[in-house]
């Protein structure tokens, strides 16, 4: 619907921008830090590797200072689990601990509350060796360990925590490459239990909230024939409500259930594991979000061939590797959206979707909602003047802040709005050219060159829309 007159942004909306540890700390192995299974993984070619980053781990004082400029209310970013406890399950180490305490007193000293990830894709090498990582249960008790030493050091600071980012996607794009769907489902499984006892821990422990962090996306059906909207209603269960229902109602979705089962991928259940999640009571939900899903209906048959063909697929194709992860036999095929803008790389640009996301999540689960990533990934060129005019950034953040005054409008309960990235940070699969920042970093893929911040374009625009609480989009 379209409203005659949009709400404000609400009083104490929180403005800011969010980062993961592996992607922009660098220091991979200083001050005591275990290998993570990012440090360890092949290096994608012609990309660089993490080892530097974003150098954030020596540069944080002067980071937090600019986004201070920019006058955010809040940072997200992630604790590296392996610079607290090196291998994962044994000793903690001092300096790890020491180090973000440093980080998040800076930011409280600019009035910039820390949104805290537990765990952001960099799980200590160490259990992967020991024991398969997510593939054992013991991950869960090493899991919720680590996380009490943070409740322990940081929870009398921090007001929100977030259990583990995208879940969903590890899952969905088999990032721990188990061989069966059981296996994966079983893996998947432990971090939902793993997630439900850090939840009920950290209510035990301290004062903050805590909500999971998954990607979540609308699914939208390719055409209007009947099968189609049962396909994107089943893409709904796999995509989101496996990761949403689990935690917020404590259950499976059911009908997701008798498709895992019928397929032989439900996982085990133990002991205490139904009681874990009825009693995990998130009090909100963070959620990254960069466009919607389409998906047409494709039977089990059909669905098994194009599994088949995946294995001959180049994975540098990256649209039609995803487009092979997207099916599932028996349910839904995701398919290009012909009516979706596109970045350069190929994501969704989809503002509408974002708004219809944030109506979903709040009729059905009635929890503040947080976004927690959004943004838009393309390379920036810095010009001989020192300027980066990127106006297509502007444009993608307008677009979609406007989206989230719509749904407040709509009576979505939006806590705040934390983009990636407040500064550039090396993408997961396409290096640092591949640009988020509203902060240049000055390196290349393999020249670090002096690595000093520049603020973009998109710096002052963002600075203007926080001051004033986004009633100025121009
Ligand atoms: C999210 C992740 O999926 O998307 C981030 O939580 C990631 O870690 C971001 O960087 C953007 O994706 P990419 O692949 O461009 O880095």
């Amino acid at each position: 619907m379209e409203h005659l007159k949009l709400k404000p942004f609400p009083k104490g909306f929180l403005w800011g921008a969010s980062s993961s540890a592996y992607q922009c700390e660098g220091a991979f192995d200083e001050d005591g830090k275990g290998l993570s299974v990012q440090d360890v993984a092949p290096v994608i070619p012609n990309t660089t590797d993490f080892k530097v980053a974003s150098d954030h781990y020596h540069r944080f004082k002067e980071d937090i200072a600019l986004m201070a400029e920019m006058g955010f209310t809040e940072f997200r970013f992630s604790i590296a689990w392996p610079r607290i406890i090196p291998d994962g399950d044994g000793d903690i180490n001092p300096k790890g601990v020491a180090h973000y305490h440093e980080v998040i007193d800076e930011c409280l000293k600019h009035n910039i509350q820390p949104v805290i990830t537990l765990y952001h894709f960099d799980l200590p090498n160490a259990l992967q060796e020991k024991y398969g990582g997510w593939a054992s249960r013991q991950c869960i008790d090493d899991f919720v360990r680590y996380c009490e030493v943070c409740f322990k050091e940081y929870g009398n600071k921090v007001k929100y925590f977030l259990t583990i980012n995208e879940q969903n996607m590890m899952t969905m794009f088999n990032m721990g490459g188990y061989k069966t769907d059981k296996e994966r489902y079983q893996a998947n499984h432990h971090m939902l239990i793993a997630q439900a006892k850090a939840t009920i821990r950290c209510h035990e422990m301290c004062d903050a909230w805590i909500a999971p962090a998954p990607n979540i996306t609308c699914v939208y059906p390719l055409t209007s024939s009947p099968l189609d909207n049962l396909a994107a209603m089943d893409y709904d269960q796999l995509r989101n409500r496996l990761y949403l229902d689990t935690i917020v109602f404590g259950e499976y979705p059911e009908a997701f259930k008798v498709y895992l089962e019928q397929r032989n991928a439900m996982p085990d259940f133990e002991e205490g594991d139904a009681e874990a999640l009825k009693n995990a009571h998130p009090d909100f939900i963070a959620f990254n979000y960069y466009g919607g899903s389409t998906v047409k209906y494709i039977s089990n048959e059909d669905g098994l061939k194009i599994k088949e063909n995946m294995k001959n697929l180049d994975k540098a194709n990256m649209a039609e590797f995803m487009t092979g992860m997207m099916t599932e036999p028996g349910m839904a095929v995701g398919v290009s959206n012909p009516l979706q803008e596109q970045t350069s790389y190929g994501m969704g640009i989809d503002p509408v979707g974002l708004r219809i996301t944030l109506r979903q999540l709040w009729e059905r689960y009635h929890l503040p909602l947080l976004i927690t990533e959004n943004g838009c990934g393309v390379p920036d060129t810095l010009e001989s003047d020192g300027t980066i005019h990127d106006d297509y950034r502007i444009d993608y953040l307008r677009k979609h802040i406007k989206a989230c005054q719509e749904a407040i409008t709509d009576g979505v309960d939006l806590m705040g709005y934390s983009p990636w990235s407040a500064f550039d940070l090396v993408s997961t699969h396409q290096g640092i050219t591949k640009r988020y920042g509203m902060i240049y970093v000055n390196r290349d893929e393999f020249d670090l060159k002096d690595l000093a911040r520049i603020k973009k374009d998109s710096f002052y625009w963002y600075k203007k829309c926080i001051e004033s609480n986004g009633a100025d989009l121009d």
